[in-house]
């Protein structure tokens, strides 16, 4: 596996890689590599001679300081479990290498994102999907991936990225790859490094009132259903949600009724102390 730092570098990589023919996979991450995202590097490895992963903790898309400061990184661990995985090449670059003159010095350019950007983590987060959407397709641009590899945790976060990609006309399959959990349930996230002992022993709550709560919405209304998760979960020392929206998978927006999509999740939201945790489930998917 062949690290690199410099956009030119990986510009010189790409243009090799496609000069043999090879297909291009991406998967773009923001390192402190866990078991979810070697599920998607080895799902890109199996359907690509060159495989990218990129290490790039991006500071657009935070709209907390806090959160940006403590992001885990593990730099040296990532790239053995990257070059284990079999991955080609790692793009780590520095901030300015990405944005010159920092982020704040880069042409602002809207995104068109739909109003799947507009509801949850983007009611939330502010910013954030703006961000997410600067980096992924400078990524896009930079290494003309044929695949790009995301995981369903950030269910939202898909379906932004479709949006971006037909609204900036760029050419690429993006596969969507299932949630990776923990024995006990919890999904993993590089957060989870940032909880306490006693906060990681309730934090599998979240996924078990999730999952409860599809036998639930066989016999009871959305609202009903809505209402059970979340004061389970904030009956749990520690959790606080943040939100719980059941929505169509394809437009994100909130569904009334059972009847009313063929395809709807639920997407949580939960405090747990100081870390913002998230995750998904699926209630029904008919198409
Ligand atoms: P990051 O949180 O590092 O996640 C990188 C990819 O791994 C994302 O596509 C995410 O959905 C996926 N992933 C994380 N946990 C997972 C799990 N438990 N199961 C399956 N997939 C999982 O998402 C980002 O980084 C950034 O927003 C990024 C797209 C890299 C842009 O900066």
């Amino acid at each position: 596996m062949i690290i690199i730092r410099k956009v030119a570098e990986l510009l010189d990589f790409v243009e090799h890689q496609k000069e043999q023919g090879n297909a291009i996979g991406l998967v773009p991450t923001m390192g402190a590599l866990h078991a979810g995202h070697l599920s998607l590097v080895e799902r890109a490895v199996s359907e690509n001679p060159c495989v990218i992963a990129s290490v790039f903790v991006n500071p657009t898309q935070f709209n907390n300081p806090t959160d940006l400061a403590t992001y885990p990184r593990k730099e040296e661990d990532d790239f053995r479990l990257l070059a284990q995985a079999g991955v080609t090449a790692v793009f780590a670059p520095e901030v300015d290498e990405m944005y010159p003159g920092g982020p704040e010095a880069q042409p602002r350019h809207e995104f068109d994102l739909g109003t799947a950007a507009e509801v949850m983590e983007g009611k939330f987060r502010p910013g954030h999907f703006q961000g997410v959407a600067q980096v992924v397709s400078l990524l896009f641009r930079l290494c003309r991936p044929t695949r790009a590899y995301f995981g369903e945790k950030d269910f939202q976060q898909i379906a932004v990225i479709r949006n971006m990609i037909k609204t900036e006309g760029i050419d690429v399959d993006i596969v969507a790859c299932p949630i990776k959990r923990a024995d006990d349930g919890l999904a993993l996230s590089s957060r989870n490094a940032l909880l306490t002992p006693e906060q990681r022993e309730v934090a599998p709550e979240i996924h078990k009132a999730l999952e409860y709560s599809v036998g639930y919405a066989r016999e009871h209304s959305v609202r009903a259903t809505h209402d059970t998760v979340v004061e389970r979960i904030d009956a749990v020392p520690h959790m606080k949600v943040e939100y719980f929206e059941i929505v169509d998978a394809r437009t994100l927006l909130p569904v009334e009724e059972w009847e009313e999509s063929p395809w709807i999740v639920g997407c949580i939201t939960v405090y747990c102390g100081e870390v913002r945790l998230i995750d998904n489930i699926t209630y029904k998917k008919e198409i």
